[in-house]
């Protein structure tokens, strides 16, 4: 069954590795996601962003699929499903739809407003046992319509948020949603030790994680970072063994053209990607 992603952080945090979470983007995504931890005992977070929830006609729908997977899969392993980004009635309609997690992502709001309407979530959530995260410093890059700039958080505003009894906080630290430029900067750790300082045990989060350098993960993790968020880079290797699948003509092989053969190298591809970084935030073998 779901779990709010609470107790897999707290672990997480305490034993110096990261949970990872992965974006679903439809049945193909969220049975190789669940795969993956399955097979290496890892926790794991399924990422749903409102644009995604649309996508898979509805918040609703995406519990009862994930729901289904997990007794049919016989997943063992905690699973938490988790509202990415998400608005302030976004997050009231997953709550409401039997979600386990949501992202209130109030970073474009004054600080007074999003400190209000994160109280009120707060409360909302913990009355029914759902972790809540909080966002300061909006991300940079583009995500389903949400556009940030990769500002660096103020450590004081992310300890003011995290007072308000959120679970876990994301803290911009020059991180990018997409693909990262060129001429990227890299992360700002001294912004993240500096938010580590002054929030405590309180697991952070990154997001953006597709390109992050290896060793810059490795440091986040050992700075504070409990929960590494991941899209894009699932994104781009099921669409090339996609495309290879097809240029290499199996589409007109036999019924190469069954959605179920069509969609498997992409979905295939999902699963390794995904090991790969379970074994890289150091969650395989914590379930
Ligand atoms: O919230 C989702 C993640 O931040 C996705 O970031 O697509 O750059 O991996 P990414
Ligand atoms: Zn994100």
């Amino acid at each position: 069954m779901l779990v709010s992603a609470t107790e897999m952080l707290k672990k997480a945090k305490a034993g110096h590795y990261a949970v990872g979470q992965f974006n679903i983007n439809d049945l193909e995504w969220t049975k190789a996601v669940l795969t993956a931890a399955e097979e290496l005992r890892s926790p794991v977070i399924l990422g749903v962003s409102e644009g995604a929830g649309k996508y898979m006609a509805g918040y609703r729908t995406v519990v009862g699929m994930v729901n289904g997977m997990i007794k049919e899969m016989d997943i063992s392993v905690p699973v938490a499903l988790h509202l990415d980004h998400g608005s302030y009635e976004g997050c009231l309609k997953c709550i409401d739809a039997g979600f386990s997690s949501v992202m209130f992502d109030g970073s474009h709001y004054p600080i007074e407003e999003n400190i209000e309407k994160t109280t009120e979530l707060v409360k909302l959530c913990h009355g029914k046992g759902l972790s809540i995260e909080a966002e300061v410093g909006s991300i940079g890059g583009e995500e389903d319509g949400v556009v940030g700039m990769g500002e660096c958080a103020d450590p004081k505003e992310c300890k003011m948020i995290a007072d308000l009894g959120v679970d876990f906080l994301a803290a911009g630290i020059g991180n990018i949603h997409g693909k990262y430029p060129a001429n990227w900067k890299g992360l700002s750790f001294e912004t993240l030790a500096a938010v580590q300082e002054l929030t405590g045990e309180l697991p952070l989060v990154l997001h953006g994680g597709t390109g992050i350098p290896d060793d810059m993960i490795k440091k986040a993790i050992d700075l504070g970072v409990s929960k590494i968020n991941v899209n894009t880079e699932c994104q781009l290797v099921f669409a090339e063994a996609t495309r290879k699948y097809i240029e290499a003509g199996k589409d007109l092989e036999g019924k190469g053209y069954d959605p179920r053969k069509l969609l498997k190298p992409g979905a295939d591809a999902i699963v390794e990607k995904v090991k790969e970084k379970m074994i890289l935030f150091g969650s395989d073998g914590k379930a």
